[in-house]
């Protein structure tokens, strides 16, 4: 019998291998990772505005805007969230009507659309329900941890980008010096988690806090996400890097 094996089994471009202290098997961190963004929906601007070390909307704005995201662009927004790339992309394509958000979370879509009136589609990285060469953009924020598989995300990103469209995924990076790994480490598995406890209503909130830092510090490095930007066909594909932490990779679909 021939087995195909499915993007989840295979190691080779996934963004980190399994954590089994969250789940046990591959093919259970999808599951596990839509129920984590449910529960914490209502949570997650709160923790983000407190804890985000300075990644809030002003950052996300001046990543966009580096990246080449102008008026009139019509944009896709992977991984929405509570929509904070989402509104940012808004103001600068000039309104909602221009941005589409898309999400796996059904409570992380309901808290968006509460904030901004745009259109949401719930929806995978890996799968994208939209038709091929449809947007003058692709953003991500801070979710390329949460696929199952790089290649398989990147070329849907350049199969529904229209020729000379641009991507441009913002992503919190592991420090390679000791010192920063080690304060970051503090701070993002001691400190965060533990005020997320206090001024959240859901346990599960802290629980994802520690999960973001897990996923950092097991996460392939910049360089295999860059080759993989090219695997798919991008063009000058680059990494702009802020406090060595803060990773905007960027891309463009030639012409
Ligand atoms: C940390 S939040 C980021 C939200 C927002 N982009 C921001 O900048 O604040 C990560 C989001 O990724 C979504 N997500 C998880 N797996 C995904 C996948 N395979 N494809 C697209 N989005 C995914 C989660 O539901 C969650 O809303």
């Amino acid at each position: 019998m021939t087995q195909s094996l499915r993007s989840e089994d295979r190691p080779g471009s996934r963004p980190h291998p399994t954590l089994p202290g969250y789940y046990g098997r591959a093919e259970q961190r999808r599951g596990f990772v839509r129920d984590l963004f449910n529960h914490t929906a209502p949570d997650y601007e709160r923790v983000e505005r407190l804890l985000a070390l300075g990644s809030g909307p002003w950052y996300r704005r001046r990543a966009l805007t580096r990246a080449g995201l102008v008026s009139g662009m019509q944009v896709l927004d992977v991984a929405m969230g509570t929509g904070l790339v989402a509104r940012e992309a808004a103001r600068l394509a000039g309104g909602p009507g221009q941005v589409i958000g898309l999400d796996p979370s059904i409570g992380m879509l309901a808290e968006a659309r509460r904030a901004l009136a745009l259109q949401a589609i719930l929806g995978r990285a890996e799968q994208l329900p939209v038709r091929a060469d449809a947007f003058d953009f692709l953003s991500m924020g801070y979710a390329l941890r949460h696929v199952a598989d790089l290649d398989s995300t990147f070329r849907e990103y350049f199969r529904v980008l229209k020729p000379g469209g641009r991507v441009c995924l913002l992503e919190i990076t592991r420090p390679r010096g000791r010192l920063a790994l080690l304060l970051l480490r503090l701070y993002m598995k001691g400190v965060v988690p533990t005020v997320a406890r206090l001024v959240t209503r859901h346990r599960e909130t802290a629980r994802l806090m520690e999960y973001y830092w897990d996923t950092i510090a097991a996460c392939v490095p910049p360089e295999t996400i860059l080759a993989a930007l090219a695997r798919a066909g991008f063009a000058d594909v680059q990494r702009h890097t802020e406090l060595g932490i803060f990773s905007a990779y960027t891309g463009v679909k030639p012409l």
